[in-house]
């Protein structure tokens, strides 16, 4: 059971884009030849949700108001497809390799070869796990633990009773999910009558979180709440909802991360109960980190994005300006 929702607020954000992108670890060049001369490689995680999309447009939008020449990889969801895409661009001789990483384990041998061959790296969106942070310059992107604290704020403050939560989770093992889930986890532990009664992967897709919802329909006996890790998965979740019968963000509230314009749209139209930010306009500043890293000046290890929270009033008042 849900008390009635209330706000939360804090800033917003910038500029937007284009897109484009080649598969399977090939590369394709963007800008046709850098001004300054600066080459970016870059590795892409996919295109798997609305979030990656414009992620994309915006890394590609600002490379060419840079002047960087971007050569742009898309991973299709596949590790494998990364390394591929980063050992082209260290072949390449590429002036600074920038990768969202899929997942956060196993990327030690590759950016040791970058860095054999004095090439830095720039992680942005998603962060690895490693021993060595020699091997990347710095990380450029959201702090996804305090999303999930967010995400789990809200519902500490608006559950009036026992609470069921089935939760779809991202893509298994990228840092996304991880994080998301603990810094939900964690801050839900203040109120023991909320409980997560099941928890599985959608692939931060919108037909894996549908079929995922589809599953605990059938399987699980009370839902009272949706933790989604993205909008996307919350989407589908939606999908499944009403073809059981129900209602979404009344029978079942849902909670979910992003703030996509469709997900904003479900938020003010009522489906979508809460959503927690995380920027995807991340172009900006990763160009301006790939020219000081490239000029050997200093950056800092980390920069995180800044991001806020919208309730359903609030998506509202953001819609019409919304750039993504
Ligand atoms: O890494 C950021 C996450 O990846 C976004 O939340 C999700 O939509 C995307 O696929």
């Amino acid at each position: 059971m849900l008390k009635k929702i209330t706000a939360a607020a804090g800033v917003v954000l910038l500029s937007v884009l284009t897109a484009c992108g080649s598969g399977d670890g090939g590369t394709s060049s963007t800008n046709g030849g850098a001004k300054d001369g600066l080459t970016m490689g870059f590795a892409q995680v996919g295109a798997e949700s609305g979030w990656r999309t414009a992620n994309t447009k915006s890394i590609q939008d600002e490379a060419k108001a840079a002047g960087i020449d971007l050569k742009f990889s898309d991973g299709q969801q596949k590790q494998e497809n990364q390394i591929k895409a980063i050992r082209s661009f260290i072949q390449q001789k590429v002036d600074v390799i920038a990768f969202s990483p899929v997942v956060e384990t196993g990327w030690d041998a590759v950016l040791e070869e970058a860095k054999a061959a004095n090439i830095p790296v720039i992680l942005t969106d998603r962060a690895i796990d490693s021993d060595d942070d020699s091997l990347y310059k710095t990380f450029l992107g959201s702090d996804f633990v305090e999303e999930g604290r967010k995400a789990g704020k809200w519902l500490v403050e608006n559950a009036g009773g026992p609470v069921d939560v089935v939760e779809l989770q991202g893509t298994t093992g990228s840092a996304p999910a991880n994080d998301r889930k603990k810094g939900f986890a964690e801050t839900i532990a203040s109120k023991p009558e909320i409980k997560v009664v099941a928890s599985q992967t959608g692939d931060f897709t919108r037909s894996g979180g549908k079929q995922v919802m589809e599953a605990f329909l059938k399987s699980v006996p009370k839902i009272d709440v949706v933790y989604a890790h993205n909008d996307d998965m919350g989407l589908g979740a939606i999908e499944a909802i009403k073809a059981a019968g129900k209602v979404p963000g009344k029978d079942i509230k849902i909670i979910t991360v992003d703030a996509v314009k469709d997900g904003m749209t479900a938020l003010a139209g009522g489906e979508i109960n809460y959503i927690v930010e995380c920027s995807p306009l991340l172009g900006k500043q990763l160009m301006e980190l790939a020219k000081k890293v490239k000029a050997g000046q200093d950056v800092p290890k980390r920069v995180v994005t800044e991001e806020t929270t919208f309730t359903q009033e609030q998506a509202k008042a953001a819609l019409p300006t919304r750039q993504y």
